[in-house]
């Protein structure tokens, strides 16, 4: 991931401004390359409250903030995600570059649909996996591990938001789209199991993915946990890698080095059966911190994907996390949805009791 530092304001404008697109409003008004032209928002009220605070215009539609403010060239898109699709897809037919919230579309066609909508009018598309942003993943990121095995946990109490959609497309669509750029291959297999407690979406998941060059993941997240982890693990050959989203560090051990010089000692002994049982593995093996130097300004996760996508804005990259991302995470995540309905418990007639399959 590049660290993209913005020089000169681009016109900027926040369509949806509920929980998430208020902290977009706030974020590019504290952001030195954004100019804070509008917010839009169905609720013309909270529009108005969300641009008293930060110093710019108020709209109830797109149309009239576009009529005055032609000027601006970057939008995010935070409105919930069944409107994803016919909100964005006039703004990338006008060329206006689109940080759209994530997940990208309720559905794989609407996401792939604007992943095309974004190519063929060659406009930006960025999605708004914030996680990708954080340090601990960037510093996991950058020790360019080929990840074999990786386990990941997102469980936090029951919040009662985006009750619309299961927890796979709210929670584990993090972890869906990070484990896919961990993994650099494509889906071979998804088994996954899932129950829903409280409506008709699963609360409570587990996936086992399996790429086509052999990784594997097992993702768990919960949105009925008694408390919160956000927990990603990598094993690889060249190293062991255990971060916590949460408080955004984490440690890793190399294979290399110090360590291959005691497993190799360890190796030895056991092999001519020397009774290892007083070592204390713990003081075996070397731990590092690991550690990322974070461009300046970016120690906020909301304000480095803001420099990376008005940065691809102004300049017409590819943000970190395109559209093609976006639309893999959906489609892994429609995926995980269809197994665990697929999937059938002993004495049971299939997850169906669990989940209503109307939906
Ligand atoms: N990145 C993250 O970690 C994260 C966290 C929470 C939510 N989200 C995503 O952000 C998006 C918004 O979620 P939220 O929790 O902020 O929702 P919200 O319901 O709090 O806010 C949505 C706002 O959009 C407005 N709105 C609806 N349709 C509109 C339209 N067509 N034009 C203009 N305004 C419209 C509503 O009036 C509301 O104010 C969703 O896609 C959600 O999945 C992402």
């Amino acid at each position: 991931m590049s660290s993209n530092t913005q020089d000169a304001g681009t016109a900027v404008a926040v369509i949806g401004v509920g929980r998430m697109g208020k902290h977009h409003a706030r974020t590019y008004k504290q952001m030195p390359g954004a100019d804070l032209k509008a917010v839009v928002d169905f609720d013309i009220e909270r529009a108005r409250a969300v641009a008293d605070e930060y110093g710019c215009t108020a709209y109830g539609t797109v149309d009239e903030m576009l009529e005055a403010h032609p000027e601006v060239s970057a939008v995010t898109v935070a409105v919930p995600t069944q409107y994803h699709r016919a909100t964005a897809e006039p703004l990338l037919k006008r060329k206006i570059a689109c940080m759209i919230e994530k997940p990208l579309a309720a559905t794989v066609a609407d996401a792939k649909a604007l992943v095309d909508c974004a190519a063929e009018h060659n406009a930006v598309l960025q999605v708004g996996h914030t996680e990708r942003f954080n340090p601990a993943l960037r510093a996991a990121e950058a020790l360019r591990f080929n990840a074999r095995f990786m386990q990941v946990e997102r469980v936090s109490p029951m919040t009662f938001r985006s009750m619309d959609v299961g927890v796979v497309m709210d929670m584990m669509i993090h972890d869906l789209d990070i484990v896919l750029m961990l993994a650099d291959s494509p889906i071979k297999t998804v088994d996954a199991a899932g129950v829903a407690v409280l409506g008709e979406h699963e609360d409570v998941a587990n996936a086992r993915i399996v790429f086509e060059n052999g990784c594997v993941a097992n993702i768990t997240a919960s949105r009925l946990a008694l408390n919160t982890e956000r927990r990603l693990r990598v094993f690889s050959e060249s190293g062991y890698i255990n971060l916590n989203y949460q408080t955004r560090d984490g440690i890793v051990v190399h294979t290399d080095g110090e360590n291959r010089e005691a497993l190799a000692k360890v190796r030895a002994q056991l092999a001519k059966g020397v009774d290892l049982s007083d070592l204390k593995y713990l003081d075996m093996v070397k731990v590092e911190k690991l550690s990322f130097d974070l461009p300046a300004g970016e120690e906020d996760q909301l304000t480095a994907e803001q420099n990376n996508f008005l940065s691809a804005a102004k300049h017409g990259g590819t943000p970190a996390v395109d559209g093609h991302a976006g639309f893999a995470a959906v489609d892994a995540a429609q995926r995980v949805v269809r197994a665990i309905k697929e999937h059938t418990w002993e004495g049971m007639e299939g997850s169906a009791l669990l989940l209503n399959s109307a939906d």
